[in-house]
């Protein structure tokens, strides 16, 4: 690692925007307790709200046959929480690191001010050892999203750092019973040690997978809901790697939102002959109705190569509710702007191999070492690179409220599920499928797919846009749009 302090990594310009725009902490120590008491808390929340500590430590845990040390998450002995949000209600969060690598935080699919999104070099420094960041935003959009780092993101996603975040909505929507199971794999051998968190043979294909999926970090857990209850469901693919493709047997349901956002489009209910696709990134919200005999049970599953696998069980338990899906109102839609698709800008975004793999950017964030793949047939330099440096601008540049089509084109015979930060787009068409145009943060690219999507550049900022598989976001799959102030 250089010894350079992040900052002098950083053109002079770009430490001036970072240092006006996040406010950069010194390190806390102890006092950190202190959250609410310290005014700098206070002048960058600009509410009395009492931000949620996080602070990212190691964990120990038993997710193989034996447990596991050195996993990492925001508590000891478990998975990251589910964060609860209520719509356009503040929300602050300081994130403190006890880790000995630098970290970020980042709030999937939030779509919030540039300075909160948690992306080194683009918004704010890494969080070095024993620092603290406040994070602070009021989510506009209810729905299912995620958070975790965007530094050292191989390693300390592989290693946990993943949870689901909830926004509320504002109404209650009339559910029961509210599950959100967090999908991911870990790379364990049986008696709980690691395995090599990625292979270079894995970031040059689809990704390594791991050997133990669990939900919430759990194989197969069982949960229980109210007999004849209505309950929501939230599938969040937090994996580095793994396509899901869930359904749900023992009772009928309907999915209600995708990538946080309820439905613009019907999203045919899935079954195991044609479960639905959530890559890394992606979310699905499904209401389910418990059925109407108590112990009886509904089974969360995935297909899978060489047979379906069960992901968590749902137990109807006590008395009977008698409740029925057709009682549940609709989801109010989130309010995201049309685009106007006869003036929008087209811009092309080709994601392939890379030509002859420049050499990785090795900094603060971690590097694989490696780059195979390339945005525009460039490979960005890692995914926490400054964007001063020359070679290293902004994939595209959009005036704020501008319209906008994306034809995100994949060359490469791998899926990309790609992801913008800070903005919400819809597809309009594909050239292998037909697609429900539903917003989303979040696409997934099939094999020679090409996929027009649209939106409105209405966040300014620079916008980190990148695979969500992490092996290929570290290896030349990530870049940033530009949307000007
Ligand atoms: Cu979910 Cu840039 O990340
Ligand atoms: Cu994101
Ligand atoms: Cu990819």
């Amino acid at each position: 690692m250089a010894s350079a302090r992040p900052s002098q990594r950083l053109s002079r310009r770009r430490a001036l925007q970072l240092g006006t725009a996040a406010g950069v902490l010194a390190p806390l120590g102890l006092a950190g307790a202190q959250i609410t008491s310290s005014s700098q808390a206070k002048a960058q929340t600009g509410t009395t709200t009492a931000a949620l500590p996080l602070h990212i430590q190691q964990a120990r845990y038993t997710i193989a046959d034996a447990p596991t040390e050195g996993l990492i998450s925001t508590r000891p002995d478990g998975p990251p929480p589910v964060l609860r949000l209520k719509q356009g209600q503040p929300f602050a969060a300081r994130v403190t690191n006890t880790l000995p690598d630098y970290t970020a935080m980042h709030w999937h699919g939030i779509r919030l001010d540039n300075a909160m999104d948690g992306v080194p070099y683009l918004t704010q420094f890494p969080i070095g050892p024993g620092e603290s960041f406040d994070y602070h935003f009021t989510p506009m959009d209810a729905g299912t999203y995620w958070y975790h780092p965007h530094c050292m993101t191989m390693d300390q996603m592989a290693m946990g750092l993943t949870g689901v975040l909830v926004v509320e909505e504002a109404e209650d929507p009339g559910f029961d019973a509210d599950i959100a199971l967090n999908l991911r794999d870990f790379r364990l051998r049986p008696n709980g040690d690691w395995l090599k968190l990625w292979t270079a043979r894995g970031a040059a294909r689809s990704g390594t997978f791991g050997t133990v999926i669990t939900a919430n970090w759990d194989s197969d857990p069982v949960y229980e809901a109210p007999t004849g209850g209505l309950v929501r469901l939230r599938l969040a693919a937090t994996d580095t790697a793994r396509i899901y493709k869930p359904y749900v047997t023992g009772t009928n349901g309907q999915v209600i939102a995708a990538d946080g956002h309820p439905l613009r489009e019907a999203i045919d209910w899935p079954t195991d002959h044609a479960p639905a696709l959530l890559s890394p990134g992606q979310r699905l919200d499904i209401a389910l109705q418990m059925p109407r005999v108590e112990g009886a049970y509904i089974d969360v599953m995935t297909a899978f190569p060489g047979g379906p696998r069960r992901l968590a069980r749902i137990r109807a338990t006590g008395e009977n509710l008698g409740r029925d899906l057709a009682e549940l109102p609709a989801l109010p839609a989130n309010d995201v702007p049309e685009p106007d698709l006869a003036n929008a800008r087209v811009e092309d975004l080709v994601f392939g191999w890379t030509p002859e793999g420049g050499a990785p950017q090795n900094g603060y964030c971690g590097s694989l070492g490696y780059t195979f793949w390339s945005i525009n047939r460039k490979p960005w330099p890692g995914d926490a690179a400054d964007p001063e440096t020359p070679g290293a601008g902004p994939l595209a540049v959009f005036n704020r409220g501008e319209s906008v089509i994306l034809r995100l084109r994949n060359e490469s015979p791998n899926a990309h599920p790609i992801h913008l930060h800070g903005l919400v787009f819809r597809p309009l068409r594909s050239n292998k499928r037909s697609l429900p145009s539903n917003w989303t943060d979040t696409a997934l690219l099939l094999k020679d797919e090409v996929i027009e999507v649209a939106l409105v550049a209405d966040n300014p900022g620079d916008w980190a846009f990148h695979c969500h598989v992490i092996e290929h976001q570290k290896t030349g799959l990530a870049g940033y749009i530009r949307v000007l102030a």
